[in-house]
């Protein structure tokens, strides 16, 4: 049995903030690498002042992702996201009173979502830094995308077959057909991804799977 804190126990049994938000400023649905779970954060953010005037959570994990991502809703509710991008997982878990050791990877990705989110709308509002979108980058964030039926990134199941940056133009090829069920679901979130960075006009998705039959 793991030994939880009360603060934990607390948090899960009575999270805040919980729901999403509506015509929310930015949003992350973030996977766990680890174990598959997923978190979705929704901000309203101050265009002027940067604050984030309200944070919402969804968590389809466990009861310390819940607990870390109640927690860390509070933490940075009334924070600039300047401030908010700065809280480490670590702080989470210290003022949950600490997590079991083989849980913190589920504060981490309470961590990522927030950080993502807040990525996102400075990537929609040409705050970062306007370094060309790399493959690299492209394939960081292609990791997030999900297949839901395994909850197992589309890179670790090597659905991606082949991808390429090119003149503001991104071309991905996945190894899947484009009546297999879960297509459309991966296609939305793969657009979702990428299609607001500053450089991309386009985000081309081709469907290069053999079917089955
Ligand atoms: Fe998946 Fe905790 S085990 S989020």
């Amino acid at each position: 049995m793991l030994s939880y804190s009360k603060k934990v126990i607390e948090h899960f049994k009575h999270p805040r903030n919980v729901g999403e938000i509506a015509n929310a400023d930015a949003e992350a649905l973030e996977g766990s690498p680890a174990c598959g779970d997923m978190l979705k954060i929704t901000l309203k953010i101050n265009e002027k002042t940067h604050v984030i005037t309200d944070i919402k959570f969804e968590s389809f994990g466990c009861a310390s992702n819940i607990a870390t991502a109640s927690i860390l809703t509070e933490m940075v509710k009334g924070k600039t996201i300047e401030e908010a991008e700065k809280v480490t997982w670590k702080q989470a878990a210290e003022e949950l009173e600490g997590l079991p050791p083989v849980k913190m990877h589920c504060a981490v990705l309470a961590v990522d979502a927030l950080k993502s989110a807040i990525e996102q709308w400075k990537e929609k509002k040409g705050l970062t830094d306007k370094n060309p979108t790399t493959p690299d980058k492209v394939l960081r964030k292609l990791r997030n995308v999900l297949n839901p039926l395994t909850g197992a990134s589309i890179v670790r199941m090597q659905l991606l077959r082949d991808f390429d940056v090119k003149d503001g133009v991104i071309i991905i090829d996945l190894d899947l057909t484009s009546d297999h069920k879960f297509a459309s679901h991966i296609k939305e979130e793969i657009h979702e991804k990428l299609d607001h960075l500053w450089d991309i006009k386009e985000v081309k998705i081709n469907f290069v799977g053999e079917s089955e039959s």
